[in-house]
């Protein structure tokens, strides 16, 4: 058990033992409460200040931790019954042109750990045995040490970070310069900045369909309209995406060329220059998620959109949470012209800036010898991981293996339901199984053509976990009468 998901099963069992105890009387020691679990102390003092946040205990150094008080006001129930109409009502009186609820569901699932015992085959980064996990603490610690650290970063991001960057991004070749970089707090932050910089509050937008649930959340949250244009076994259909845009004046299309989330599809050589032709005639963006490059399975990828984009149209986006972890929210943003200054001012006037130490040690972190390595390692255990999943698919799941691609880059899988299955009640019992899949239909900006499954295999441990876990989708397919 990781460190964390100790010190959350250690708060649990305090937060129900607290009742024997008195306000203000004094808790067992850490020491007792290590023996007593069996636990680290950094696991005690994690627990203790978990609960120290949720207000029932408090510290005193040296003395120990003590039951909280009530507070005078005691959890006297408020009622925000009016919140519900603050938070709706101008929408009618001015007119808002979308409403202002804000679903972060698709966002969440993909974060969420899984009930312990339950395999993760819903998320969206890599499992900690993957994870830099030494390199980063490395990293972290020289970074803590450099001069400045602390101090105020240039509002775009470190020079020499923005360097690398433009080097990551455009290649031997240069076709990127530090100036057309804006470091960003990740990728999801960076997709925020771009679509309220492109396109105004009621505004259309063109994503792919299916698309990554994330961005259908971003956009809607910044009042914009979603509108979904089909993706084939080469990526969007470029005569949809006319179609699209003549349909209805949008100036954003939002793609991912590489390995697409969810299908895994790489944007065809053929369709790259017409896409940009497309996009560039109707006078539009193209903002390219490209957070998926470094999760190829081998095999030499395409270069990213921005690098040779003819118009200046391309807005790159991407990030080093795939191939490290979703803590190190660092990632950027790379375009041409002036719609680099409007990105600059959206994200200031949002955040100032990315904290300076994150910035650092991401700097330590991928100028050391052991990022390429740690680079190569991915390559190897996403590919390893993929091949058991397809494996097990043929082995247990015969009849639905046979339609499922075998992607070349990413982490998952989709796989085509027969018609007529109800995705949420197989998800449902795959989790009662004992086993966490994605249902298609979240990936959808409107009705779902078709139901779906996602299996994402980079948070799960390795080829028998992915074994048993495919083994258990297909218990819960034959309990749930699913032709698999
Ligand atoms: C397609 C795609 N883009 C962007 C993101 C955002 O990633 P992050 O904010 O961790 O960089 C995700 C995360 O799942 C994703 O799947």
């Amino acid at each position: 058990m990781n460190d964390g998901s100790s010190a959350d099963v250690l708060a649990g069992n305090l937060r129900g033992e607290l009742q024997r105890y008195a306000p203000g009387e004094k808790l067992p020691s850490s020491r007792d409460l290590r023996e007593r679990f069996g636990v680290s102390p950094a696991t005690v003092s994690r627990a203790v200040a978990q609960l120290a946040a949720e207000g029932l205990v408090v510290t005193r150094p040296g003395a120990g931790a003590f039951r909280a008080q009530p507070s005078a006001g005691g959890t006297r129930a408020v009622d925000t019954s009016w919140q519900q109409i603050a938070l709706t009502a101008e929408d009618q009186q001015h007119a808002e042109p979308a409403p202002r609820t804000v679903d972060a569901s698709g966002i969440v699932a993909a974060l969420e750990v899984p009930p312990p015992g339950v395999i993760a085959f819903n998320g969206g980064y890599l499992h900690p045995s993957m994870q830099p996990e030494q390199a980063l603490s490395a990293a972290f610690a020289r970074a803590a040490r450099r001069p400045g650290a602390w101090g105020r970063p240039p509002f775009e991001g470190l020079t020499e970070l923005r360097a690398w960057f433009a080097r990551d991004v455009g290649g031997p070749a240069g076709g990127i310069t530090p100036a057309q970089v804006l470091v960003t707090a990740g990728g999801q932050a960076a997709l925020t900045t771009a679509l309220r910089a492109l396109a105004p509050p009621g505004s259309p937008v063109l994503v792919e369909s299916p698309t990554y649930p994330g961005v259908l959340a971003a956009a809607r949250a910044g009042g914009l309209r979603p509108v979904p244009v089909p993706v084939d076994d080469d990526g969007v259909r470029p005569d949809l995406l006319a179609d699209a845009f003549g349909a209805t004046g949008a100036r954003v299309f939002y793609c991912q060329p590489l390995f697409h989330n969810p299908t895994g599809v790489v944007l065809s050589a053929g369709r790259r220059r017409r896409i940009a032709e497309i996009a560039h005639a109707a006078g539009a963006f193209i903002v390219e998620d490209d957070f998926a490059r470094r999760l190829g399975h081998g095999g030499r990828l395409p270069q990213p959109l921005v690098v040779d984009d003819p118009f200046g149209s391309v807005v790159h986006v991407s990030s080093l949470t795939k191939p490290t972890s979703p803590s190190l929210r660092v990632g950027a943003l790379v375009a041409r012209g002036p719609v680099l200054e409007r990105l600059r001012a959206i994200q200031v006037v949002d955040s100032f800036f990315v904290p300076r130490p994150l910035q650092e040690a991401t700097l330590e972190l991928v100028g050391t010898p052991a990022w390429p390595r740690h680079l190569r390692a991915i390559t190897t255990g996403l590919r390893e991981r993929r091949d058991a999943v397809l494996a097990a698919l043929h082995r247990d799941l015969p009849r639905l293996a046979p339609g499922v691609r075998a992607p070349v880059g990413g982490y998952h899988l989709w796989i085509r339901l027969p018609d007529g299955t109800d995705e949420t009640a197989l998800t449902a019992a795959c989790l009662r199984a004992g086993v966490a899949v994605s249902p298609g239909r979240p990936f959808f900006a409107a009705e779902a053509p078709a139901p779906y499954l996602r299996i994402s295999y980079a948070d799960t441990a390795g080829t028998d976990e992915i074994t048993q876990g495919v083994r258990r989708i297909a218990e819960a397919c034959a309990a749930n009468g699913v032709p698999a």
